[in-house]
């Protein structure tokens, strides 16, 4: 009998994923973040890798596992940890989770504005620790008639503009090509989008060109007291000119679901009481996780059995 397949599996991938896989292919599921040296043993002869974004597939990696490797599957919807010229270059396939978690994130986007804007982690702070504080102690701010820049505007940014609609905002996106803004929105270059939105959205996945897209200077140009949430990638902000612009009060208040290295959470960053942290959460709900898993596994099936994978990035 030939042996199957094995696929290796690291990064949070759900116990479902796991046993679907397990019904055709030999698993050997590994940390969620393998030190190096694991991942380079285990990788060696496999047919498959899922991983996610806080696991590097680099040249090295691709090399130790040889000609046995056919794909890296990411569990997520960014591939910003897989290097993908390497990939290209050995003929290897790689995947992503896209769609299924559009609404989960774009949510969660929206949970961030309206959290930082109504002042929730202080108020809930000040609340559990049994200092009742008069209302008009914690003024915050509403959605309603604000203006609301997205920059980026690929799946997740369409949704975020779809969930507004119902809260009255002037829309204004800023995207790297000239794209078809949906009703009642504006597009705008980047710096115009940045002075004039009182709630800014990132919505750019991380590469070479937008990476810091949010430095100290266009941290300046943001209009003063404005609210900025991050749920794509943290390297997309230069986390030290945020913490001043945080501290000297020219930013608002900033709602984040994602950081620039990740697990760590800067103090400066957890010690402001205008910021909203959360541990990168964008896709957790149930639903989507579940449905995150099982397209990571059709494609892992599809190219080992010779298919076309259904949600390919190479
Ligand atoms: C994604 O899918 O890219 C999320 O950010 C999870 O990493």
């Amino acid at each position: 009998m030939t042996a199957r397949p094995r696929v290796v599996v690291v990064g949070a991938l759900p116990a479902l994923g796991i046993e679907l896989m397990r019904q055709r292919l030999e698993v050997d599921p590994g940390p969620i973040r393998p030190e190096r040296s694991w991942l380079r043993e285990h990788v060696s002869g496999a047919a498959a890798i899922v991983a996610d974004p806080g696991v590097p597939i680099d040249a090295a990696l691709l090399d130790a596992a040889g000609a046995s490797l056919k794909v890296v599957a990411n569990f997520a919807v960014g591939y910003d940890n897989i290097d993908l010229e390497a990939v290209r270059a050995r003929g290897i396939r790689a995947t992503n989770t896209p769609d299924v978690l559009t609404n989960a994130t774009a949510e969660l986007a929206i949970t961030l504005m309206l959290a930082a804007a109504r002042r929730v982690t202080e108020a809930d702070a000040l609340t559990r620790s049994g200092e009742w504080q008069e209302e008009q102690a914690l003024l915050g701010r509403e959605l309603a008639g604000a203006t609301v820049g997205l920059v980026g505007f690929g799946r997740i940014a369409r949704r975020v503009a779809e969930l507004l609609r119902g809260f009255e905002v002037l829309l204004l996106v800023s995207a790297r090509s000239r794209i078809a803004a949906p009703s009642g929105a504006e597009q705008r270059e980047l710096e115009d989008l940045l002075a004039s939105a009182d709630f800014v959205s990132l919505h750019v996945p991380l590469s070479s060109e937008t990476r810091y897209l949010i430095d100290a200077s266009r941290l300046a140009q943001i209009k003063r007291g404005a609210v900025l949430v991050n749920t794509s990638r943290g390297g997309v902000i230069d986390t030290a000119a945020l913490i001043d612009a945080l501290r000297s009060g020219r930013l608002g208040a900033a709602g984040l679901d994602v950081y620039e290295h990740e697990p760590q959470v800067p103090r400066e960053l957890r010690e402001l009481p205008n910021t909203v942290l959360l541990p990168h959460i964008g896709s957790a709900t149930g639903k989507t996780r579940e449905a995150m898993a099982r397209l990571c596994v059709e494609n892992v099936l599809a190219v080992i059995e010779g298919r076309e994978p259904p949600t390919p990035v190479v």
